[in-house]
Parts: C-alpha cells; sequence; structure tokens
C-alpha cells in the first residue's frame, strides 16, 4: 500500500512587525502581545514579532524589547528586524534568536529606507552576520525590492542572485526574497525562484509578497511550484513600508493558510482560530480588511464548517 506523505510548509507571520508598522494607530505593546498570542492560539510557529529601528522612523515599532519580553513560552521561532548595529545590540540584548537584516537590491531604496547606500548596508548586513554567528543568532537576510524599486524599477535578477550567494557565502541562515512593493507577477516569480532554488536549495529560501496589484497569493503559488517551502504573511493583510509609496499590505495569512491546506499541505494552523485572530488584528487596528478569504471563513465558521 502506498502511502502519501504530507509536504509541510512554514508561514512566517510578520503580522506584528510588517503589519503593524505603518498603522495610523499606535498599539501598545500590551496589544501588540495579544495579537501575537492569537496567532500563536492559531497555530503560527514562526512569528516576527518587531523590530528594533529608529523609533523616529517608525513609532509603532517602539519598545519592542516589551513585546519580546512578554511573548508567550511556547514553540514558536521567533526573529525581529534590525537596520544596523545600534539594532542588533538592542534586540541581541532581548535573548531574542533570530534576525532579519535587511538589504534592498537599490541604492535608492537603502538610501531612503536605511539611509545607507547599497555598499554601506552591504557592509553593516555582513558584519551583523558575521557577529550573530559569534552570538549564536541566526541572520535572516531581507533582500528587498528583489523585483522591483519603486524608484530605480525593475531589477536585474542577476543582482539578487549575486547578493544572495555573498549573504550565503557570508554565513546567513535564510535568504527572504522580498516583493516589497508587490509588483511581481507569477511569472517573474517562477523565473527568480526556479534559479535561486536550483543554486542554494529551497530549504534555505523564503519569499515575502505584498498584494499591490493582487497577485500576491498567484505569486505565492509560483514561488510554491519552484520549491519554496517558506512564505511571510500578514494576519488579515495588513502591512506596508513606510518608505516604500504606493504599497499596500502583506498576503494574508488567511488566503495563504488556505490556499495551502486545500493544496494538501500542512501547515499546523487551526483556520477557525486564524479567523479569530484576524478579528482581533481588525479591531486593534481599525483599518485591516482581512484577505480575500477571510469573508468565506467566516461563513463556513458559522455553519460549524471549520
Ligand atoms: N534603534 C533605535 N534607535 C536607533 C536605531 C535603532 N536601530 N538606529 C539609530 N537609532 C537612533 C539613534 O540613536 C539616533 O537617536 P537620537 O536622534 O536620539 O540621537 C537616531 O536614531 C538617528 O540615528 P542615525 O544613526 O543618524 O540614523 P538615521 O537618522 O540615519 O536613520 C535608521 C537610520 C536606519 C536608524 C532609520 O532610518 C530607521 O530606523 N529606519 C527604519 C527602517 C524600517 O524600519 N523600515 C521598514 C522595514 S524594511
Ligand atoms: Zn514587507
Amino acid at each position: 500500500m502506498s502511502q502519501s506523505i504530507t509536504e509541510t510548509v512554514i508561514i512566517n507571520e510578520v503580522g506584528p512587525r510588517d503589519g503593524l508598522q505603518n498603522q495610523a494607530r499606535v498599539l501598545s505593546s500590551a496589544q501588540r502581545l495579544q495579537m501575537i498570542e492569537a496567532l500563536v492560539a492559531a497555530g503560527l510557529r514562526s512569528i516576527e514579532v518587531g523590530s528594533f529601528v529608529s523609533p523616529k522612523a517608525v513609532p509603532a515599532m517602539a519598545n519592542s524589547d516589551a513585546v519580546v519580553a512578554g511573548l508567550p513560552r511556547a514553540d514558536v521561532y521567533y526573529s525581529a528586524l534590525v537596520p544596523n548595529r545600534k539594532g542588533y545590540e538592542l534586540a541581541r540584548a532581548t535573548g531574542i534568536k533570530a534576525l532579519g537584516l535587511i538589504l534592498a537590491t537599490s541604492n535608492t531604496f537603502n538610501e531612503k529606507n536605511l539611509r545607507m547606500s547599497t555598499e554601506q548596508t552591504r557592509a553593516t548586513v555582513l558584519g551583523l552576520i558575521e557577529q550573530s554567528r559569534h552570538d549564536g543568532i541566526d541572520a535572516l537576510v531581507y533582500l528587498s525590492t528583489a523585483w522591483a524599486c519603486p524608484y530605480e524599477g525593475w531589477i536585474d535578477p542577476g543582482v539578487v542572485f549575486a547578493m544572495s550567494e555573498e549573504m550565503f557565502a557570508a554565513g546567513a541562515k535564510e535568504v527572504v526574497i522580498s516583493d516589497t512593493i508587490g509588483a511581481a507577477h507569477p511569472g517573474a516569480v517562477k523565473t527568480l525562484m526556479t534559479r535561486l532554488t536550483k543554486e542554494f536549495g529551497s530549504s534555505r529560501l523564503g519569499c515575502h509578497f505584498h498584494d499591490t496589484r493582487g497577485m500576491a497569493l498567484a505569486n505565492v503559488y509560483a514561488a510554491l511550484e519552484a520549491g519554496i517551502r517558506k512564505f511571510d504573511s500578514s494576519i488579515a493583510g495588513l502591512g506596508g513600508c513606510p518608505f516604500a509609496p504606493g504599497a499596500t499590505g502583506n498576503v494574508a495569512t488567511e488566503d495563504v493558510a488556505l490556499l495551502l491546506a486545500q493544496s494538501g499541505f500542512e501547515t499546523g494552523i487551526d483556520l477557525e482560530r486564524l479567523v479569530a485572530a484576524a478579528e482581533l488584528a481588525a479591531q486593534l487596528t481599525g483599518t485591516a480588511e482581512g484577505g480575500h478569504a477571510l469573508r468565506w471563513l467566516k461563513r463556513q465558521r458559522e455553519q460549524g464548517l471549520l
């Protein structure tokens, strides 16, 4: 008798960071923790909980240290984003064991987002990878604007390839190919991710999509076909970068979770509790519309079918 093995896909929830960083309503650390608790209850086991950035640049991410201190003690892979050495040191002091390091493929975006040129950002990230190896912290490199930059336009895939290669060689645990402004389309995703998985293997790569042009879920599927098994998403589709004009929310966690469940992948997510987490995110922020699948999921819940 043949037995099929269910493949696992990791959903890395970024709502508490990417989802909240651009909200008009700044949540307290207690509210941010309430959101994280709902996500953990829904079965998310990989969560980006905040960022250690200048509170003047991104007021919503102030007090991320209090968020890390209050995290539920569960078997969850928690990470936080840092833009520079100061952020790294603040994050390290909290005891968190995985850090996202940001490097955009385009010089203008590095300057607008981090006030550093690509050369300076690259040197900073390489230095932090080295430091993280010494400190026993996982370095997750976010290659932002990997398909397109809001200021410089389409990005040469060769640049993404070369940056990935350099980051892995330096000791990055993962490289997350990020469509910061939501400009990618499935054809471009499949081409780039097929090339990257062929070279670096799918287990060390992730994808991060925004839904600006309504293609985020199609892009997830294209990356899935290219072998990617780890995706960032944000509860209720919250999100957006303050330094990427016009970019909208991340692909919604409920949309990705449903896509994966219906396609036969294991994610460990309880859809009924995920709906509750989306409702809480909407209530706390006052803005989240929810993913495309949310209304249908709510109807299923009303009928006791989740
Ligand atoms: N965490 C907290 N404070 C920080 C910090 C960090 N990681 N890095 C710098 N600061 C503080 C400095 O101490 C300084 O404070 P002061 O004005 O009270 O003296 C102030 O921020 C300016 O520092 P400076 O080194 O001159 O930075 P900058 O003004 O060139 O800004 C960044 C650079 C990266 C710190 C800032 O642009 C930033 O935090 N951007 C956030 C980017 C982001 O989160 N993007 C979205 C995710 S991709
Ligand atoms: Zn993002």
